[in-house]
């Protein structure tokens, strides 16, 4: 069988963006740079175009994409935003919020697994704006890992998940944020509903929608297969890396050398092939930054299990623990 060759990885110029563009609006599937982690994306309006995306990935198509925009504009042609909607977007866009609102019959079947609904999220990196306004296309992309594995926070993580299933890699430096967007359910305004945990906070949305916004989906183990079918991207195994998990509320020191120690800020007089920290000063953004590309580096390392402090305190805390108990499901 021949060899497919590695997908190429290409800087952000604007030659390189003109041609991923038309690469876009020609059917193929681009890796494309977030701020909350790579994505995989196709033009949301091609069922063609998406269906790559699902068997690049290797994802069941009962597991719904998000609509990147460019635009306001954008946003009335895939959805119906309602009032709630547009306050969210004034505060939050661009940035690390998807809103799910009803679907418009533009965006095909396959982008929202059948259902009446999509999500959709307005992206604040610069390079993907970039390619988004020189496609002039709304753009479906899932995180750009293998499915069921944990999000990558770097082009070159992406071409070593995916790098043989695809082509064209756009590299636009490690992600700021690290961890994928927050997803509300606004298909009824009067009853938004939290169905990920991200960046933007539990709190922060119910100040700004003055209302409650409580959480569906909860941690790992806990969620139902019925609940699942809300959100399905919170099944208990994704983000899951090969190598065991093992949560602490604490790790006063590490242990046995076959076993990785992650802290979650640089431990006093530990040093060793087996000691990790996610940040310096052990801040969040820090350690929310740090966190995959962390587990996709000790999980290449072959240790037999991996053990990670969970983040004290709420908002950006409760996004990280969260990911980290989906990693520890198995
Ligand atoms: O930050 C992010 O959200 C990244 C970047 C690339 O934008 N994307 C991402 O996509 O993390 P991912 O792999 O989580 O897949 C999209 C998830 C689905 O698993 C599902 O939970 C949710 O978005 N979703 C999509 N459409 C939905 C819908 N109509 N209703 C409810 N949830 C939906
Ligand atoms: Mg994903």
């Amino acid at each position: 069988m021949l060899k497919r060759p590695l997908a190429r990885i290409y800087r952000g110029t604007a030659r390189n963006l003109a041609l991923l563009a038309r690469r876009l609006r020609a059917g193929d599937v681009v890796a494309v740079p977030t701020e909350t982690v790579y994505g995989l994306a196709a033009n949301a309006l091609d069922a063609t175009a998406c269906e790559k995306i699902f068997q690049a990935k290797g994802r069941p198509t009962t597991d719904p994409l998000i609509v990147h925009i460019h635009s306001l504009g954008q946003l009335a042609q895939v959805c119906e935003p309602n009032a709630a909607a547009l306050t969210l977007a004034k505060k939050f866009w661009p940035g690390p919020l998807t809103l799910v609102l009803p679907k418009r019959p533009v965006v095909p079947g396959i982008v929202t697994a059948g259902k009446k609904s999509v999500a959709v999220r307005m992206p604040s990196h610069p390079a993907f704006r970039r390619l988004l306004a020189l496609a002039r296309i709304p753009l479906a992309a899932p995180s750009a890992n293998p499915f069921g594995g944990v999000s990558p926070t770097t082009a070159k993580h992406v071409r070593e998940g995916l790098g043989i299933r695809i082509s064209h890699i756009l590299d636009g430096g490690p992600a700021q944020i690290g961890l994928e967007s927050t997803i509300v359910d606004l298909r009824n305004p009067q009853r938004p509903r939290l169905l990920r945990l991200g960046a933007v906070t539990q709190g922060e949305l119910e100040r700004v929608l003055r209302r409650r916004v409580p959480l569906v989906a909860r941690a790992a183990g806990r969620v139902r297969d019925s609940r699942a079918q809300i959100a399905p991207g919170l099944l208990a195994r994704h983000y899951s890396p090969a190598t065991p998990v093992v949560l602490h509320a604490k790790i006063v020191r590490a242990g046995d050398a076959n076993e990785a120690f992650v802290f979650l800020r640089r431990p006093r007089g530990q040093r060793g092939r087996n000691v990790f920290w996610l940040d310096a000063r052990g801040e969040l953004p820090g350690v929310a930054r740090r966190l995959f590309a962390t587990l996709l580096k000790i999980d290449a390392m072959q240790f037999a299990k991996i053990h990670v402090e969970l983040a004290p305190g709420d908002g950006l805390a409760h996004a990280i623990n969260d990911r980290l108990r989906h990693a520890a499901a198995r």
